[in-house]
C-alpha cells in the first residue's frame, strides 16, 4: 500500500493555517521565511517554488533571495546577516546543495539556530541528539509523520537507514531511536547491503543512488520510506524500486511521497520559530 505525503500533510497543512491565522491576530504580524537560493539547478528551482507555494498555502510570508552561480560568497554572506538582523523574518533557509566553490559550512553558520528552520546548525542537530530537540529537520521530520500515519507502533522495531548525511541520514537515525526503534545505519561503504536491509521492519532509504533498492532487499511486511529523487531520462524515481511495493506492507511513491511532507515540516518549523521568537 502506497503512502500518499500530500495526503497526510493536507491535515497538517489545514491546521498549520489555522495557527498562523491565531498567530497573526495575536500578534500583529505573519510568520516569515527567508529562502536563498544560489544558481540555476532545476531540481533546487522546483524546490525552492514548492516552498513558496506552500508557504502560500497556510499563510506564512515568504522573501526569496536568488543569486546566480558566481556571485561572490562574500554578497550571500551579507544577505544572510541582513536577514539574520531582520526582526521581520522568522526563519532563514539556504537551498541546498550550494553550487561548486561556495563554503556551505561558513554560509549556514551564519543563520542564528533561533531562526534554522531546516534544523541543520550543530546545535539543533547536537539537541536532537540529546532526546531534546528544538527544530528537527524537515525530511527526517516528515518521515516520522508518515510512519505515524500507519499507525504501526515503532518501538522495538529494527530500523534500517540507508544513508548518512547530516540532513537526512544522521537526524533520521537519531529520531528513529527516540522513538525505541533499533537502528541501523548503512552507507555505500557497507558490504552486502541486502543483508542488512532483509532485517529491516522499517527501511529509509535516502541514498541518491535510482531504485537501488529492489524487492528481493526487502522483508515481506515491512514499511519502506524512499527519500530519494532521482531524475533519469527526464523523469522523476525514487531510491527504491516500485516493485517492492508488492512486498512492503507500505511503501512512498516518488513523486508524492516524502516530498510534500518535508514542506509540510518546513511550514511548521517555521512557525514555531516564530512563536519562539515572540516568546524569547
Ligand atoms: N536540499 C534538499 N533537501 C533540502 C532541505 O531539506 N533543506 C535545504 N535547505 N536544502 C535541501
Amino acid at each position: 500500500m502506497y503512502i500518499y505525503g500530500k495526503e497526510v500533510s493536507k491535515t497538517t497543512r489545514e491546521e498549520l493555517a489555522r495557527h498562523v491565522a491565531e498567530f497573526g491576530s495575536r500578534y500583529g504580524r505573519v510568520p516569515c521565511l527567508a529562502v536563498v537560493l544560489v544558481g540555476e539547478d532545476p531540481a533546487s528551482q522546483t524546490y525552492v517554488r514548492n516552498k513558496i507555494l506552500g508557504c502560500e498555502e497556510v499563510g506564512i510570508r515568504s522573501i526569496s533571495r536568488v543569486y546566480e552561480d558566481g556571485t561572490p560568497q562574500e554578497t550571500i554572506a551579507q544577505e544572510l546577516r541582513a536577514l539574520a538582523a531582520d526582526d521581520a523574518v522568522d526563519g532563514i533557509l539556504v537551498q541546498l546543495p550550494l553550487p561548486k566553490g561556495y563554503d556551505e559550512r561558513y554560509l549556514l553558520s551564519l543563520i542564528p539556530d533561533s531562526k534554522d528552520v531546516d534544523g541543520f546548525s550543530p546545535n539543533n542537530l547536537g539537541l536532537l541528539c540529546m532526546d531534546k530537540p528544538r527544530t528537527v529537520s524537515c525530511t527526517p521530520f516528515g518521515v516520522m509523520k508518515l510512519l505515524e500515519s500507519t499507525g504501526v507502533s515503532l518501538a522495538g522495531k529494527h530500523a534500517v537507514v540507508v544513508g548518512r548525511s547530516n540532513t537526512v541520514g544522521k537526524p533520521m537515525a537519531m529520531l528513529l531511536l527516540s522513538a525505541d526503534c533499533t537502528v541501523t545505519v548503512c552507507h555505500s561503504k557497507t558490504p552486502d547491503l541486502s543483508a542488512f536491509t532483509r532485517q529491516a521492519d522499517i527501511l529509509v532509504v535516502a541514498a541518491g543512488r535510482p531504485k537501488m533498492v529492489r524487492a528481493d532487499m526487502v522483508k515481506p511486511g515491512a514499511i519502506v520510506i524512499d527519500v530519494g529523487i532521482n531524475r533519469v531520462d527526464g523523469k522523476l524515481c525514487g531510491d527504491v524500486d516500485p516493485d517492492v511495493e508488492s512486498v512492503a506492507s507500505y511503501l512512498t511513491p516518488v513523486p508524492g511521497g516524502v516530498g510534500p511532507m518535508t514542506i509540510s515540516m518546513l511550514l511548521y518549523n517555521t512557525y514555531r520559530a516564530a512563536v519562539a521568537r515572540e516568546n524569547a
